[in-house]
């Protein structure tokens, strides 16, 4: 039986740590001013988040997401001691692509060096927040079926370019912070039903669509694009907006749905599954998932304190932080459960 086995994992942040401390002092440029741009405070984001900085990239045009995305591929394809040209197809998740269309997976392919090889396909996923387990079940049923034999699936994200930096953004953009996160898949030959990418599932509720979202244009209009960015009534298509209580309940929900259902399925319990990997959008969601879904505390991996929620990075960021602190192992067996825009959710659970 051909099943789908992590070949290797890599991950990568921007170098540039922003505190809670400076979130209040930054403007759109993220430059430091003397007076405060944003009435926020340290106090206040971690007591309703956990987080206590988050990364950020240079905001003078030199980096993309693809750039992110570029450096965690090129770690991920190290760690399983491939070359980009070994790769038949990339899948990449991510809110924040590098231009509208196309997607964001043929630059980071001309990036990788092989656009010209053309044996390699690339897909976008737009699955926000969920882009990680989404992308795992798709990678999973390629190489099951023998479609492609060497996956690489990557979220990456540059929020910070994209968030505003005042009252009126302020609940969102004290979330959310820059950093790419990759896997490189493939198949095995093995009868053992529990090895590789075990179970994934994945959920969507299309109502919740504009409890969490960022317009840009609207299509149906003309014109599609309608904003004035000195107009502060028209310049608010720029931005994320989200209903963050609605958010909050429908992430535990799914969360703990999901991750319920995934052992249920499988016939596994927590004596199985070594890691338990959330999406890490808030510390409180992801700690009232683990008590209602009664999960293990020493089991559960969070980063979200130091590296904000980074969107469709944070599940193989937050593996790859913990392996190289030395606590994830190659052989682990991870269950994983995201929520995110959309809305979407689902979970996995998986070997390294
Ligand atoms: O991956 C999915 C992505 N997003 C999420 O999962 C987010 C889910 N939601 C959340 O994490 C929380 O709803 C937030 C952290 C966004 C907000 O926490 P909350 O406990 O739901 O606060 P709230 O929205 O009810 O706001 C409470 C107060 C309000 O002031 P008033 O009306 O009580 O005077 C807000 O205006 O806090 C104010 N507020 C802030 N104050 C300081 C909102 N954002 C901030 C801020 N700093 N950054």
């Amino acid at each position: 039986m051909i099943r789908t086995k992590v070949l290797g994992l890599g991950s990568y942040v921007p170098d540039r740590v922003v505190t809670n401390e400076e979130i209040p002092f930054l403007d759109g440029r993220h430059v430091r001013q003397q007076t405060q741009q944003t009435e926020t405070n340290d106090q206040w984001i971690q007591q309703r988040t956990g987080i206590k900085e988050r990364r950020y990239a240079p905001n003078d045009g030199s980096v993309a997401t693809s750039d992110l995305a570029l450096e965690a591929a090129k770690r991920a394809l190290a760690d399983a001691h491939l070359q980009a040209g070994d790769l038949d197809c990339i899948i990449l998740g991510t809110l924040s692509p590098d231009i509208h269309f196309p997607g964001t997976a043929v630059f980071l392919q001309k990036k990788l060096g092989i656009a010209q090889s053309t044996n390699c396909a690339c897909f976008d996923i737009r699955q926000q927040c969920s882009a990680f387990v989404y992308g795992l079940q798709m990678a999973d049923a390629f190489i099951r079926t023998g479609m492609y034999k060497r996956i690489l699936l990557v979220g990456a994200e540059l929020h910070s370019h994209a968030l505003e930096y005042n009252n009126r953004g302020r609940d969102v953009m004290v979330l959310f912070g820059d950093g790419a996160g990759a896997m490189v898949l493939g198949p095995m030959e093995t009868d053992d039903p529990r090895a590789g990418v075990m179970y994934t599932s994945a959920h969507a509720d299309g109502s919740g669509a504009l409890d969490l979202y960022l317009k840009i244009f609207e299509i149906a209009k003309l014109p599609y694009l309608d904003y004035d960015a000195t107009d502060r009534e028209r310049n608010e298509f720029m931005y994320p907006k989200m209903d963050g209580k609605r958010v909050f309940l429908n992430a535990v929900r799914g969360m703990v749905m999901s991750t319920q259902a995934a052992l249920a399925k499988t016939g596994l319990g927590w004596d199985d599954v070594q890691w338990f990997v959330p999406h890490q959008a808030n510390l409180r969601i992801n700690e009232k998932v683990v008590e209602v879904a009664k999960i293990p505390h020493d089991k559960v991996l969070n980063t979200i304190q130091f590296y904000g929620n980074t969107t469709a990075a944070t599940v193989p960021l937050t593996i790859d932080y913990w392996r190289q602190q030395g606590k994830v192992k190659r052989g682990d067996r991870i269950l994983s459960s995201v929520f995110g825009s959309g809305f979407t959710w689902g979970a996995a659970i998986f070997t390294l």
